[in-house]
Parts: C-alpha cells; structure tokens; sequence
C-alpha cells in the first residue's frame, strides 16, 4: 500500500522552481537554456538526486532519473513532463508532471520491496516551442523524428542553432547516435498534467484519463501586398497585406468551425505587420498559424481547404502568400490497457474521473510513437493555461500524483505480457 502524496513536497517543489523566472512582474517565464531554465535544471536534479535517484542526460539534454527495479532487464515505465514555460506563462504546465514524477518516486521507494520493473522520471528538452518555433525538442529526437540535420537548421531569435546551444553546454558529447528509442524498449509510459480545458473544473472532476492526444501543424505565413499611402491609395488600388491576412485567418477560423471531427482547434497567435504604422497601408504581414485536430485526415482536409483560399485570396486581393511548413505532427491514440490500470486505480482510490481527449500537445505525442502511453489530467481552473492566472489546487495535484503513483508500481510489477495487451 503506497502512501498519500504530500502536499508539502509538492508546493516546495512547485514554488521552487517558480524561483526560476525571467518575468517575476508578470507570470513565469523559463525559455530553453536561458539562465533560469539552466537553473531550474539544476535544481531538480538536485533533488533527484536527494532521493537516491541516478540521474543521467543525453545529447538534447532530457534528464532521467532512475529508479532501478529488481529486474532491471526488463523494459522500464517511463514517466515526466516538462520544466520549460511559453512567455508569461503560469507555474503548473509540466512542472506538475515533472515534481508530481518525482512525489511517486519517493512515495514507491518508501516500500519496502522495490519493483520488477525500473521506474524512469524524465525531464522532457522544451516541449515548449518558445526558443526553436519547434516543439517537444527532446521527446521529438527520441521518436527519431528530429535529426541532426534538424538541429544544425533551427534558429533562435539571435541566430544561434540548437546544435551549436547544445554544443556549448556540452551535451553533445552524450553521442546523439544514441537518442533515439527503439519501439518495444520501454515498457509504458504515464504522463500527470493539468487539463489546460475547463472540463474537469465545470463537471467537479478531480481527474481526467487523456485518451487521444491533438497534434498541431504550424505554418509561418507571410502575406506580401503593396506598401502604400493610407489616404492617397483608394478602396480599388490597394494590395494590403494586412487585410489579406485577416482574411485568411478568418476562413481558417471557419473550417475550423465547420470541421466535422471531434476536436480541432485553430489559432493565429503572433502577427507581424510591417511597417507597422497607423497612415501606411501594410505591405508585407508574417503570422504563426496553429492547427490541432484529435484527427489527422479531418486535419488535412482542412489543409487542403485551407490551402483554396490562399489561392482565392491570392486572386482577390492580388497579394501573394507564402506557407512556410514549420511542423505536421500526428495525433496519438493512447494505450487501450494503461487507461484501464488508470482507471481500475482510480475506482480502488474512489476517484471519480472521465475520459477524454487533449486539446494540448505534449511530450507523450512523441513517445507514444516509440512505447504505449497514457496520461492523467488534474483540473485547471476555468481551464486557463499558457497564462499567469493558470491555476490547480495543490489537494487536485496530489491526488493526480496518487493516482500516477499507484498506476506507475501496478506497470512496474507487471512481468506477464505487455502494457499492450
Ligand atoms: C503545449 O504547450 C501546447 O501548446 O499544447
Ligand atoms: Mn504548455
Ligand atoms: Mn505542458
């Protein structure tokens, strides 16, 4: 019988790293490999390391902490999250999978038999897109899907590549031919996050079982017009790029809307307007476009709309628009058997919890590609995320964290057949 997760740790843990932020006057902020994420690194492997843990890094920098299990031959199960934020974030998004990971570590180590299975707690490389424009850099390598190639290419604002960031750090030297993960070599894979939606928090839920998991496709967009005076130029004369791309980002707005799958999310979340000046018909207009959907054919049928009315636009407007692919990821089906180890936990706890599908991505997206996965939500409240006023009550946090807890030890004591099965 594990023990209950203590709210104390958790909060300690929580508010320490929070420590670690560039906007202390607004929200948090820990972008990859900034001084403050650089330090929050260090902190929580500090603190694995407090527990006895063995720690170790690969060449993107992820960081596990193992726990070893009595047959460490066997394939491990694998939890964690991430400690990177978006700007102004708030302090829950990955951390709570992070310290919530290492809470269950501490709680399964209390026992007095280790487990068949070694527990793995990883710190995930910036699942957040902040630094590179990319996501889930360091679960992304693993699934084999970002190669060095990859990392020699992607830029930061400065112009420095991720190979060359990794490089300075000395990560490189942990030999990239060894991150990917081969399928089968990890048993199962559990990922505790807050909701980031306001379905737990509406229904009174304290907990939700991800069953499939939205992935995005991003594009950058830029929409080139005619650059021109704002009262000399008439109605029928002017190329405006900014008009164009209001355009676009509404018809995007409406086949999102009109998209028959079950989850499918749009969002036009960074604009630049050039010159940017209130008497000069914009000339040129770079956005971000973010498509998520739980479906990947619906996601490319609206692609492929998406796709006419830039050419209609194109015509009308007389205005060219480029779409510059930046990533079209695959949306991921969680494990069928993990979901029932989750729930079957959850009705021997008497938790009351649903199933349901993430609007977010995360890490588990790419693990899924190599391991089975499956993830337990925790409520946001008013399902405000990627905002200072995130929020999850330390009590929902633990009970998330009992939950993993007990699911992680069932995977680990697990030696017949596979989480598959
Ligand atoms: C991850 O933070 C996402 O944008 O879903
Ligand atoms: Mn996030
Ligand atoms: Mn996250």
């Amino acid at each position: 019988m594990l023990n209950h997760a203590e709210i104390d740790n958790l909060k300690n843990w929580i508010e320490s790293i929070n420590e670690f932020n560039s906007t202390p006057e607004f929200g948090t902020t820990r972008v990859l490999f900034t001084p403050v994420e650089i330090q929050s690194r260090e902190y929580i492997k500090a603190e694995m390391k407090k527990l006895n843990l063995n720690v170790h890094e690969d060449a993107i920098g992820n960081i596990y902490a193992v726990l070893e299990g009595r047959n460490p031959q066997l394939e491990p199960v694998w939890t964690g999250s991430h400690i990177d934020s978006v700007l102004n974030a708030g302090m829950f998004d990955g951390v709570v999978g992070v310290v919530g990971g290492l809470e269950a570590l501490r709680l399964i180590m209390q026992l007095e038999v280790r487990p068949e299975r070694s527990i793995v707690l990883i710190v995930y490389t910036s699942e957040e897109p902040t630094r590179f424009g990319l996501s889930c850099l360091g679960s992304r390598a693993m699934a084999g899907r970002l190669t060095k190639e990859d990392m020699h290419q992607l830029l930061d604002k400065d112009g420095n590549t991720l190979a060359g960031v990794l490089d300075s750090l000395g990560y490189s030297r942990n030999g990239f031919e060894r991150l990917a993960v081969a399928r089968g070599s990890v048993y199962g894979a559990v990922e505790l996050h807050i909701e980031q939606n306001g379905v737990l928090d509406k229904e009174g839920l304290p907990v939700g079982i991800v069953k499939a998991i939205c992935a995005p496709t991003n594009y950058m967009v830029e929409v080139q017009g005619c650059q021109s005076h704002a009262g000399g130029t008439s109605m029928t004369a002017r190329r405006d790029a900014y008009m164009a791309a209001c355009e676009l980002a509404l018809s995007l707005e409406k086949l999102a809307r009109e998209s028959l799958s079950e989850y499918t999310t749009v969002t036009v979340g960074w604009v630049d307007v050039v010159p940017n000046a209130v008497n000069v018909i914009p000339g040129t207009v770079r956005f971000s476009i973010d498509i998520r959907d739980v479906d990947f054919q619906s996601k490319n049928i609206l692609i492929g709309r998406l796709e006419e009315e830039v050419g209609r636009i194109e015509s009308v407007r007389n205005v060219k628009i480029r779409m510059i692919l930046q990533n079209h990821d695959i949306p991921m089906k969680c494990d069928e058997g993990i979901i029932k180890t989750i729930e079957n936990v959850c009705l021997s706890q008497g938790i009351d919890y649903r199933r349901m599908i993430s609007g977010a991505y995360h890490d588990s997206l790419f693990v899924g590609e190599f391991a089975p996965v499956a993830m337990i939500f925790v409520p946001s409240k008013k399902g405000i995320s990627h905002s200072p006023d995130e929020w999850t009550d330390y009590e929902d946090i633990a009970v998330g964290v009992d939950i993993l807890a007990n699911t992680l030890l069932t995977m680990a004591n697990t030696i017949e057949g596979s989480a598959n099965a």
